[in-house]
């Protein structure tokens, strides 16, 4: 699929009706997020026929884009029921087969790395403070291929040395700088949009130990 017919399909996607600013409900757009998945896909070989986990899945842009790229099997996870049952339709309606789990991505039990690659744009953490590094943790320790994430650009050291540090990453590369568009949502948003930078990150997670037969 052409870059410009995946952001086309994407950007007919329901969004957040109700944003709830306590969980950072912020969607990613289709230029942004067609972006990500065709770079995962065409430059590092990461979704195809790979299964791939989509946290804070939102209404489910990102899990979608991983769909129509060929996916073998997507997994959209979200705290927030009413995000899930629109990401739910938005499948539907591109028919897509996608599972969505509702959980607290901190409380994942998934144990090992029973995924390829992780896709996620997850709350910045000006709510809840951590909480990027808490998406970022348990992805780097479910993914045996590699984790994509967005992060404000202005924690780019802090994360790079977090990430190779104390979270399993064995590489953790800013692939490129982005402007993410933030239009009027809440009610203490004084403008009618703001862009703020964003870094693409790819991270590499450690091998875990395989038993060999
Ligand atoms: C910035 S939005 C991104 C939404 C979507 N992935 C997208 O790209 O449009 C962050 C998402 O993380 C979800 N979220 C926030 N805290 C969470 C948590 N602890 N566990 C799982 N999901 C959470 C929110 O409900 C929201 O859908």
């Amino acid at each position: 699929m052409k870059l410009k017919q995946l952001e086309t399909l994407l950007g007919d996607l329901q969004q957040f009706t109700t944003p709830k600013v306590e969980l950072e409900q912020y969607p990613t757009g289709p230029h942004i997020a067609s972006r990500l998945l065709y770079t995962a896909e065409n430059s590092f070989d990461d979704i195809s026929n790979k299964v791939v986990a989509d946290f804070g899945c939102g209404c489910g842009t990102l899990g979608a884009a991983a769909a129509l790229l060929g996916a073998e099997q997507v997994i959209g996870i979200d705290i927030d029921p009413q995000s899930l049952e629109i990401a739910s339709m938005n499948a539907e309606d591109l028919e897509l087969d996608i599972d969505f789990v509702q959980c607290d991505i901190s409380n994942l039990g998934w144990r090992g790395q029973i995924v390829d690659t992780v896709v996620m744009n997850p709350p910045f953490g000006t709510r809840k403070k951590g909480i990027d590094m808490d998406f970022l943790f348990v992805a780097l320790k479910v993914a045996s291929l590699a984790v994509y994430s967005l992060h404000k650009t202005s924690t780019r050291d802090y994360i790079k040395r977090t990430a190779l540090r104390d979270l399993n990453a064995s590489s953790a590369e800013v692939l490129c700088e982005l402007r993410f568009d933030v239009p009027q949502l809440y009610k203490f948003h004084k403008k009618k949009e703001v862009d703020i930078a964003v870094d693409l990150w790819r991270f590499v997670p450690k091998r875990s130990r395989v038993k060999d037969n």
